[in-house]
Parts: C-alpha cells; sequence; structure tokens
C-alpha cells in the first residue's frame, strides 16, 4: 500500500505559459500498417505512456470485485491541471497518455492543445462507468453506449493528438466470453463510424489477461472476419493485453517470453494497455520497460502504457507515481515516478521492420470459442435507433420513473417484469441477446429504459390492460395514445424492428437535450466478475469501466399497487 519512502521533497508545478495554438504544427498522424504503427515519415511508432485519471469513487461491494469506481473525472477537461502536470509528463519521456472516461459534454481544448504542443498522443477509452459501458454479464450492444460513443469521438475528433478509441476495457472476462461478439459488434460500428466521418483515429480494445485459451482466443476474434472474406471491417486495430506479468526485477523469459510468443503471429498491432505490477515491494524498479523496447518484444509488441500517473489503489497495491495536493496546484513525484522516468529516458525505438516491408495484415476467420466455451461468429445487428424510436411510442405502457437517476430501476425494474410476464405465459426472449448461440432479441440493442416499457407492456397486455399492472409501484403510465385494439408489444417490435439483424453505418447521435424521459436509461446489469479475478492480478481498471455493478434486487423492491 502507499507509504512514506514513496514520496520525496514537493516540486513546484510549472505553469506553461498559455500560448495558442495557432501555427503550432500538428502531431504527425500514427497509422496502422499491418501489425506496427508507423508515423507520416514512416518511422516505427511505439507507445511510452502513462495512464492519466485520477481514481473515481470506489465503492466496496460484492457486485463490485474489480473494484471499479462508479464515478470519474474526466482528466482532459481540467485545462489548469494538465498544463500542471505536463512538464512532468514530459519530464517522464512519454509520447502517450491513456484516459478511461471522458465527458463529451464539456471542453477538452485546454488540454488537448497543451498535451499537443508537448507531443504527447491520447488513447481514449470511449465507455463511462456503470451503465455507459458493455456489461459484462449480461451484454449488450445498444443505442445508449453506441450514442455515447459516437459523441465522444464527435467531440474529439478535431484534435490532432487522438492515436486511437478503446471500445472497452476488460469487459470479456474469463466466465463470460460469450460477451465477445457484442465487442466486436462494436468495434464494426465505431469502425465504420470513423470511416464515414473521414477519422483516421485507431479503433482498440484493453483486454484483461489471462491463461492462453481465454486471452488468444478473444485477441484473435476481435481482429478476425466471421465472413471468411478476410475483410478488416469488424477488426479492432489495436490489441492491449493489461499485463502484470513482471513483478520487481524480472526477466523476459520468466516474465514475458510466453505471452510474446503466443501474440508472435497476431495480425494487428499488440501493445500493453497496462503494466506496473506492484509486488513484491514498492518502489516499483520498472525494468521491464527495457525488455519491453527491446529486440526480444518489439517485432511482437508497439509499447505500453504504464499505470498510473496519478494515485490509484487496489488490493494489489497502490499504483500511483505521484500526488497531488490538496489545492489540486502542486504535484509531488515519488520514486516510482523517478524509476520510471530513468527507465523510459534510457529507451531507443528498433525503427525496423520498414514500413514499406511490412505487408498488409489478413484477417482469418473466427476462433469459436474462448475459454473453452462456444462464442458465435454471428455478431449483434447494429443498433437502430429509429426502431427502438418506433416501438416506444407504439408501447402500451411506458416507464417513467419519477427521478432521472433511474438506472438502478430500470435494472431492477426488467428482471422483476419478466418474472412476472413469465408467470402469465408471456416471453422476454425478445429483449435479450446472447453471443453464445448468436441469437439477439429484436429489442435487444434498445436503450435499456425502452426495454423497460417493452417489459411492463407485455405485462400489461398478459393481464388484460388491467391499469394496475402497468403501475410498477409508480414507474409506468399507460400511454393514452395507444387505442386498446393495437397490435401488442411483441407485434409492435416485429413492425418496427422489421430487420432484426441489419448492419450499416450508425449516424450521428442525437443532441442528448432532446429526448423525453424514458428515451435514455440504464443497464440491466447485476453480477459479480469473479472468475476473471483469477486470470490476472492487475489493478483491474482501477481508473475504468467495463461494468455495471447494480444490485438486482429482484422482487424485494416490488408490489404493484
Ligand atoms: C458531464 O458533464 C455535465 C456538465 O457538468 C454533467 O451535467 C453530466 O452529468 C456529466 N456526465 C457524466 C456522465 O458524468
Ligand atoms: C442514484 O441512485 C442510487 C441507487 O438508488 C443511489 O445510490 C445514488 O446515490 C443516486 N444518485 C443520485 C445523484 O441521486
Ligand atoms: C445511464 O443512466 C442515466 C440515468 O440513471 C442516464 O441519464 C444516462 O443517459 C445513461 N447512460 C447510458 C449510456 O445509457
Ligand atoms: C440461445 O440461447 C438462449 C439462452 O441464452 C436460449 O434462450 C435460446 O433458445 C438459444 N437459441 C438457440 C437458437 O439455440
Ligand atoms: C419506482 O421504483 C423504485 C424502486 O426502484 C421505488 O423505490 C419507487 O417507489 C417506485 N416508484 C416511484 C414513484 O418512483
Amino acid at each position: 500500500m502507499f507509504g512514506s519512502p514513496l514520496l520525496r521533497a514537493p516540486v513546484l508545478a510549472t505553469v506553461l505559459s498559455g500560448f495558442l495554438a495557432c501555427g503550432v504544427q500538428a502531431l504527425p498522424k500514427i497509422t496502422r500498417t499491418g501489425k506496427y504503427l508507423y508515423d507520416e515519415s514512416g518511422t516505427r511508432f511505439y507507445i511510452k505512456g502513462v495512464a492519466y485519471q485520477e481514481q473515481g469513487a470506489v465503492v466496496e461491494s460484492a457486485d463490485n470485485a474489480f473494484g471499479e469506481p462508479s464515478s470519474f473525472i474526466d482528466p482532459l477537461s481540467v485545462g489548469d491541471a494538465c498544463k500542471r502536470d505536463v512538464s512532468f509528463l514530459k519530464d517522464l519521456g512519454i509520447n502517450t497518455i491513456r484516459v478511461y472516461s471522458v465527458n463529451s459534454s464539456l471542453n477538452h481544448d485546454d488540454c488537448m492543445s497543451t498535451f499537443s504542443q508537448a507531443g504527447i498522443y491520447t488513447l481514449i477509452d470511449l465507455s463511462l462507468p456503470l451503465n455507459g459501458s458493455i456489461d459484462r454479464n449480461q451484454p449488450a450492444w445498444g443505442t445508449n453506449v453506441l450514442d455515447q460513443y459516437t459523441r465522444t469521438i464527435d467531440v474529439f475528433s478535431k484534435y490532432d493528438n487522438v492515436l486511437g478509441y478503446n471500445i472497452g476495457n476488460e469487459a470479456v472476462v474469463g466466465d463470460h466470453p460469450t460477451t465477445a461478439p457484442f465487442v466486436k459488434a462494436a468495434a464494426r460500428d465505431i469502425k465504420s463510424y470513423l470511416s464515414s466521418k473521414k477519422i483516421t483515429a485507431l479503433i482498440g480494445y484493453a483486454a484483461i489477461n489471462g491463461a492462453a485459451d481465454f486471452r488468444v482466443p478473444l485477441a484473435n476474434f476481435l481482429s478476425c472476419d466471421p465472413s471468411g472474406a478476410n475483410s478488416d471491417s469488424s477488426s479492432i486495430d489495436m490489441y492491449g493485453l493489461n499485463n502484470y506479468e513482471w513483478c520487481g526485477d524480472s526477466t523476459f523469459a520468466a516474465a514475458y517470453q510466453g505471452t510474446t510468443q503466443a501474440f508472435s503471429n497476431y495480425n494487428v498491432v499488440a501493445y500493453f494497455g497496462e503494466f506496473g505490477c506492484v509486488p513484491p515491494s514498492p518502489p516499483r524498479p520498472w525494468t521491464e520497460v527495457k525488455e519491453l523496447f527491446s529486440s526480444d518484444m518489439a517485432p511482437v509488441w508497439s509499447g505500453g502504457i504504464a499505470f498510473s500517473y496519478f494515485p490509484a489503489s487496489s488490493a494489489a497495491g497502490q499504483f500511483g507515481m505521484v500526488t497531488i495536493s490538496s489545492d489540486s496546484k502542486t504535484v509531488t513525484t515519488g520514486q516510482d515516478y523517478d524509476n520510471l522516468k530513468s527507465q523510459y529516458g534510457a529507451v531507443s525505438f528498433i525503427n525496423s521492420p520498414s514500413q514499406s516491408s511490412v505487408s498488409a495484415s489478413s484477417y482469418p476467420t473466427c476462433p469459436t470459442t474462448i475459454n473453452s466455451v462456444a462464442v458465435s461468429t454471428k455478431l449483434p445487428p447494429t443498433p437502430n435507433e429509429a426502431a427502438c424510436n418506433c416501438l416506444e411510442s407504439a408501447l402500451s405502457c411506458q416507464f417513467t420513473p419519477k427521478t432521472s437517476n433511474y438506472s438502478t430501476i430500470v435494472g431492477e425494474i426488467i428482471p422483476f417484469g419478466c418474472g412476472l410476464v413469465g408467470q402469465a405465459g408471456g416471453s422476454c426472449d425478445e429483449i435479450s441477446g446472447d453471443g453464445g448461440n448468436g441469437t439477439y432479441g429484436r429489442v435487444s440493442y434498445c436503450d435499456p429504459a425502452i426495454k423497460a416499457s417493452y417489459v411492463m407492456s407485455l405485462y400489461y397486455e398478459a393481464t388484460n390492460k388491467n391499469a394496475q399492472s402497468c403501475s410498477f409501484a409508480g414507474n409506468g403510465t399507460v400511454n393514452s395514445k395507444v387505442p386498446t385494439s393495437v397490435p401488442n408489444a411483441a407485434a409492435a417490435a416485429s413492425s418496427c424492428v422489421a430487420s432484426p439483424d441489419a448492419v450499416f453505418v450508425p449516424s450521428s447521435a442525437p443532441s442528448s437535450t432532446g429526448k423525453g424521459s424514458s428515451s435514455s436509461g440504464g443497464s440491466s446489469a447485476s453480477g459479480k466478475p469473479s472468475a476473471g479475478l483469477s486470470l490476472t492480478e492487475g489493478p483491474h481498471a482501477l481508473v475504468a469501466v467495463g461494468m455495471a455493478a447494480m444490485v438486482s434486487l429482484l422482487g424485494a423492491a416490488w408490489t404493484l399497487a
């Protein structure tokens, strides 16, 4: 854990003079050729990075085995903090920061230009805590998360220093490998969105490490072509393996050799999405750095992200390199920072192979199992907002919570309502999807609030439209615009979602203000990502996301008053 030996005398933050971006040379674009990254001059690009996000509030609970935060502070929205930190980041010798959650409503100009002027690229995770990510245990690829992702891209596409966007962090774990098709569908749709907007940023995913029969098939699944036509259309560009295999002073043979061999034939870019094991005892010597950029590893890996600039604690240790004073003005560096700085300072990149000698990637057919569990190569469809809006307006009972903070209620109402629907002889199949057998219900990509309305309508109709059955303790309202003779909820789903398998280029998200109270909602998630823990020993996205850890109270809270 965090200890005073880590700290040395405070160093006053250097405040950069705030000169404007006009006239400043844009950073070179980084692109992928085959399994490597190159800059515009054809020089190989390696990620020499650090994770850059303060840890959000972590609520300890059995439902939060990964110790993930339920809130976040957007590190690219606080210009003064970026100016405070940039000299330390430059001094560390990095060229990339990874941020785990950003808020598309905020302004990022100040930070993005501060980092651009310092030659620092950003790797931006698109997910947010709780319902802003693909749920590990009850995954969906839905309009709500798609909209959040495209809004973020719209906001960041104007900057010259976005290296790539991660569509998920540790969303697929060993005990729920059938989440992978949902993540791959996100890669497919975000990729086509970027391409439609002529945005060249790369698409990535950051993975939890694990046993060979988990991590290798997962990596291959995300970079394969399910159609067998060698197309890149649903492949990620870069696979970030969150890797904590090197602890203290280790060796290539002991820490990385097996992993490097396992990825030696990988078809797209591979790098360490996080690294920096704390045990056996702090401070970390960061001696893995010279290995990561050495001739042992450079043919396979394109660098990595050291975890973490800001303090970040978990059961596995204290991962921060600096501390920030309580008035947010002063940075105090620790021994971890000094050690990483000297290791990063000693790196020279191996500029090989040359870009012209590298052949384009091929995209093989997909693995059919991950962690020995069958996963379908039939991916979920592209979330279709218009179809979901059509359905919503046709539903006889609508989810109308009395609070804007409704995502927990959605998480309770859906399983509870489905229990009632089942007792009444109906089925909630259309709201769920199964990545194991490639079955995706017509309503499965709709916003969770619309799914709740759908379930409530099924029950209301199954009980002969008894007004009490639409109440759900005050969370439901009968839709007076739907005449009693209209098609029922299931028929509305069939007519509104006429092409349930359709894949298409998503359009920009509607403005977040123009929607009704029930048109944007939370995940129906619950559950524990427990078995994933046995696969690795990292801090597990301390500042990150990956699931909605909502407590499903099932029937407990419910009466039909
Ligand atoms: C984004 O920032 C706005 C403005 O401060 C705030 O209202 C909103 O709740 C934030 N969104 C998230 C997801 O934190
Ligand atoms: C939102 O609801 C959850 C669960 O009911 C509660 O823990 C949380 O404090 C609420 N947040 C706000 C801002 O009301
Ligand atoms: C998450 O839930 C909140 C309400 O609790 C909602 O405002 C927000 O839009 C939801 N986000 C997503 C991506 O569904
Ligand atoms: C797919 O799996 C789900 C359970 O997750 C099951 O309800 C459904 O019947 C299965 N469909 C097929 C076609 O096997
Ligand atoms: C809605 O559901 C919540 C349970 O999540 C319950 O506490 C509340 O009483 C219900 N009714 C209203 C009017 O919010």
